[in-house]
């Protein structure tokens, strides 16, 4: 059987996964599945803000460069996770009493010290994560609080100064379909673009779960999007079951991964389609959601699962 990498070239489609820094050092058998049936990579966190300045002016890109150098010797694309978040800041950041000039030229420094350390090295930029509540409004984080909105506009200009070349991202999770969370990042990015401000595209992330309906109309939000210029890409898909899983949940979750990967191959520019880790033996998953698990396309034993199947047989009509 063919891999997922080499269907998707056939597609024209990137297919990534979430690498967990750690297994890829550590797990042969983990590289080995990561090299073969991928062709774009996104560090899980090792690229995130408390990973690499976990003090202040103190930078560890050593996992982060470990993954960018696997990926050149497996002609793979990274994806760069994530610049600007609430979650995963060192403490010196969210402990710090700063005013808002010094926590803006924090952020600054942060965005161009990480962006350029990398560049020419990544293919697109999550730029920005997860800055909008459910109900389309902007979230109340350290950044909304002392900076302001502009903030998000500021992001995607430094880390443009930074690597002109590399795609810039919004990314968020819940704006698979078309509902307020997503028309609120729509109307954001129309109103950035409208400005000349640098962002490329928008990431869906993806995180389903079978005791919901997957939404069925992902191309059409996704259209929209293209209509701007950007490009998009479903960047963290994954299906949560809660457990024990039964067959009909199992079915829930292959038609979800299907739906998600069909409304990215329906949309012209969507160029990425990225599971959020391979393995059930390491997801986020169990440990937020108790009693939620096997939301990967793998067993833990590195067993494919039908889901798999399914994104292959759909790569292959596509
Ligand atoms: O590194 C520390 C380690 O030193 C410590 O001993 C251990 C004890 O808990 O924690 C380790 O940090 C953990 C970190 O992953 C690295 O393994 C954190 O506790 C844990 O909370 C963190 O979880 C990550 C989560 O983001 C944090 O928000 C998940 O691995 C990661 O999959 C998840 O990814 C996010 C995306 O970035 C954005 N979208 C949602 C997605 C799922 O939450």
């Amino acid at each position: 059987p063919q891999t997922l990498r080499a269907l998707a070239d056939r597609a024209g489609i990137h297919i990534g996964t979430a690498v967990n820094a750690d297994a890829l050092a550590g797990e042969p058998q983990y590289a080995d599945l990561v090299g073969a049936q991928f062709n774009s990579v996104t560090p899980e966190n090792a690229m995130k803000w408390d990973a690499v300045e976990p003090t202040r002016g103190t930078y560890n890109y050593t996992q982060a460069d470990q993954l960018v150098a696997f990926a050149k010797a497996h002609g793979q694309l990274v994806r760069g996770h994530t610049l600007v978040w609430h979650n995963q800041l060192p403490s010196w950041v969210t402990a710090g009493d700063f005013s808002a000039d010094e926590l803006r030229e924090i952020l600054h420094q942060h965005i161009t010290a990480e962006v350029s350390h990398f560049k020419g090295k990544i293919w697109q930029w999550d730029v920005v994560n997860e800055a909008f509540n459910e109900d389309g409004t902007l979230r109340d984080s350290i950044w909304l609080q002392k900076l302001g909105p502009g903030y998000i506009a500021d992001a995607f200009r430094w880390a443009h100064q930074a690597d002109p070349k590399a795609i810039l991202f919004y990314n968020d999770y819940n704006i698979d379909g078309v509902n307020p969370k997503s028309n609120a990042v729509y109307d954001l990015v129309s109103s950035l673009r409208k400005q000349g401000v640098p962002i490329q595209g928008v990431g869906d992330q993806g995180h389903l779960d079978v005791q919901y309906p997957a939404p069925h109309d992902i191309a059409t939000n996704l259209a929209r999007f293209d209509k701007l210029g950007v490009q998009t890409a479903i960047t963290e898909a994954d299906v949560r079951i809660p457990l024990p899983a039964d067959n009909t949940e199992v079915e829930a979750q292959n038609e979800a991964y299907q739906t998600l990967l069909e409304g990215c191959l329906l949309t012209k520019h969507c160029t990425d389609f990225t599971v959020w880790g391979f393995t059930d033996k390491y997801s986020w998953v169990p440990g937020t959601f108790t009693g939620e698990g096997q939301a990967n396309i793998y067993d833990e034993n590195y067993q494919p699962k039908t889901a798999y199947t399914v994104i292959s047989q759909d790569l292959t009509l596509a």
